[in-house]
């Protein structure tokens, strides 16, 4: 219980069993070489049609649907994305295409990854021959026809849905498309009392072309997933945020630099301009190119969205960085809302299968893409969307409270774990300057203190603004400690503290968007110590926690590609990150981060400033829920350290174990 860590030794095999303490990616394999073409995952500022080389059928990317744990019944879907001439050529005419699918006992243990992939000396990974499954013969239980959700211009969206129902033992789903000759893929579908398996991820991309060659881009990790992935399946994939990132948007030929404004001036001119139909198509055919290309092309993330069912939520990047941090004048500017609609019309298609029409139909709420998803008969998941109704005031979606709170009282009676997926930590250190910068929204360009400042805390190299803002100043207000957003974060941790004592459920939260990773957590301020003296309360030992429904655990895992902060950013925000406090607006709860990675992996044990994704037992050992960081040693060195976190049920179900 309570939490532990541990550094990895090199291993060749990474162990079969959770909880497993090392890691190392498979060597090159026969065959596999750079080819010397533009590698697979090559980032690219900009996007557009050309850059997808004339590919035309994207897919499949699955989704989980909704699993019930009183039946056992399981719904996914599958999304394909081809242009209407691919699909006439492959069909053979305007028909709708088809999905079939076939199930085979599956031990659990996954089956054997087919696909090796290694580094070139550019960093590329070669997809080597063999690496396309070979036709493998199924009996076909289920047929679905693809459903058209949506069409871009001569693209066609299709959506499939396929499902089964779970039984005693692990099940291995076969699926095919017509528009992917030639291939099946597997999915791995839990027994009805089997634990589920999830890997999550954040920030899955680089802002910065030139970092591709030192990070050997976004596979690395990618590969450490799908290798676990052979050893002990994934049921489902969550993504946390950032799955691209989409600020090459302002480098297109007329959006360039748009988002440059230096002064309010310029600022209120650029927000008066019209969004022009050539603005939009400019805009819609960025976010459908980086979709396609990201999702569709890149070798170890694509087999990951073919095989693994995801659950996403988005942060700034999967729209533009800041999203919904600006003041009005520029979020409610027609190009600005018109960034946010083709932002959102393919966020929904490629990550959610679904359009603004079907949200409610499709079980999202509050007009967003927020959802709640049963893992497994234990464990409940809990998505809100912090983007799509986000203001300089506000993170949540209207509404989005009261209906969280009514469909966690109708949890079923088996949950006894909630995870709360927030794309920003509730809980994160920050910098005294952040406060002060806060408080200056007029900070002049170049100011020689606050210059000083921020090249001595890594925060920036120089001042720079977007629209007027000082340049840092939106990821300032974009966190939920900002002062404009401490009242709601006191809401949510209110509401998840009175569910958890009415219905016995631990609420943990699993967050990405820092490009570190971190372990903190909420627990009930002791009686006898004053809210002003909470910086003084021991870590309550674990018994205690145990019982507590205010211990509330957070994980934060990022980036899985991104690189880190700056090492004195990471170190200031160490320092600042000792000492607990009690929480603002809620003082009946302690907020503070943990030391999780020892001094060997971090000078202050509590930010970790490597690339990481995060692997996740919904009822593991006692019922507990494991959090496994998988943290990349060195930048592009394809081993990993990794650091347990094991959260224990409410007290109740303790004892009945
Ligand atoms: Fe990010």
């Amino acid at each position: 219980m309570g939490c532990s860590s541990s550094t990895a030794a090199k291993s060749a095999v990474p162990p079969t069993t959770a909880g497993n303490d090392s890691g190392r990616l498979a060597a090159g394999v026969p065959g596999a070489s750079s080819s010397g073409t533009p590698p697979g995952n090559a980032v690219l500022p900009y996007y557009n049609l050309a850059t997808l080389g004339g590919r035309q059928v994207f897919g499949p990317f699955l989704k989980l649907v909704s699993y019930d744990a009183d039946t056992g019944d399981y719904e996914i879907t599958a999304l394909m994305v081809c242009s209407a001439m691919a699909q006439g050529s492959i069909l053979g005419g305007d028909v709708p295409p088809q999905l079939v699918w076939g199930e085979a006992p599956g031990s659990g243990a996954g089956e054997a990854w087919p696909h090796e992939y290694s580094a070139g000396p550019a960093g590329d990974y070669a997809q080597p021959a063999g690496a396309t499954n070979p036709e493998q013969a199924f009996t076909v239980v289920g047929s679905a026809v693809g459903e058209r959700l949506a069409v871009w211009r001569d693209w066609q969206f299709w959506r499939f849905k396929l499902g089964t129902t779970c039984g005693e033992d692990p099940k291995q789903l076969k699926y095919k498309v017509d528009l992917v000759p030639g291939r099946v893929f597997t999915v791995s579908v839990p027994a009805l009392t089997e634990a589920w398996h999830a890997a999550f991820y954040s920030c899955n991309g680089l802002h910065n072309p030139h970092d591709y060659g030192r990070t050997h881009g976004i596979q690395p990790l990618w590969v450490d997933l799908m290798r676990q992935h052979s050893f002990k399946p994934y049921h489902v994939m969550l993504g946390g945020g950032d799955q691209l990132y989409n600020d090459g948007l302002f480098e297109g030929p007329l959006l360039r630099g748009w988002d440059q404004a230096q002064d309010d001036a310029e600022s209120a001119a650029r927000a008066a301009q019209p969004l022009t139909d050539e603005l939009r198509e400019e805009m819609e055919e960025y976010y459908f190119s980086h979709y396609a290309a990201h999702f569709g092309t890149q070798p170890v993330y694509a087999d990951a969205l073919a095989t693994i069912p995801s659950i996403n939520t988005w942060d700034d990047h999967d729209i533009v960085d800041g999203w919904g941090s600006y003041p009005p004048l520029i979020q409610n500017a027609p190009i600005m809302q018109g960034v946010f609609a083709a932002a959102q019309l393919f966020y929904l298609l490629f990550q959610h299968h679904t359009t603004q029409e079907r949200l409610a139909g499709d079980g999202y709420w509050c007009d967003s893409s927020s959802q709640l998803v049963q893992l497994g008969a234990a464990t409940a998941l809990v998505v809100p969307d912090q983007r799509s109704h986000r203001t300089q005031h506000k993170c949540l979606p209207p509404g989005y409270l009261q209906r969280l709170g009514k469909e966690l009282r109708a949890l079923p009676a088996s949950t006894r774990h909630v995870v709360v997926m927030l794309a920003g930590p509730v809980l994160y250190p920050a910098l005294p300057v952040q406060e002060t910068l806060q408080k200056l929204d007029d900070v002049a360009t170049g100011d020689d203190l606050l210059s000083v400042v921020m090249q001595k805390t890594g925060l920036a190299a120089k001042i720079t603004k977007r629209f007027g803002m000082v340049f840092i100043l939106d990821d300032i207000i974009d966190q939920w400690s900002a002062s404009q957003h401490v009242g709601e974060k006191a809401a949510l941790l209110r509401l998840l503290v009175s569910v958890a004592d009415e219905k016995q459920i631990r609420f943990s939260i699993l967050s990405g968007d820092a490009h570190c990773a971190g372990y903190g957590m909420f627990h009930s301020r002791p009686a006898d110590v004053k809210p002003g003296d909470a910086d003084d309360v021991p870590l309550p030992p674990a018994d205690t926690r145990i019982a507590d429904a205010g211990f509330i655990p957070q994980v934060i895992s990022s980036a899985i590609a991104n690189i880190p902060p700056s090492r004195p950013l990471l170190k200031a925000l160490c320092v600042c990150g000792r000492k607990p406090e009690a929480v603002p607006h809620y003082e009946d709860l302690v907020q503070r981060m943990f030391p999780l990675f020892g001094p060997a992996n971090d000078m202050d044990s509590l930010l970790l400033g490597r690339r990481n994704w995060c692997d996740v037992v919904c009822g593991a050992q006692g019922g507990s829920l494991d959090f496994t960081l998988r943290a990349e040693r060195e930048m592009g060195s394809e081993e990993v350290n990794v650091f347990t976190i094991r959260v224990p049920p409410l007290l109740r179900f303790w004892q009945q174990q």
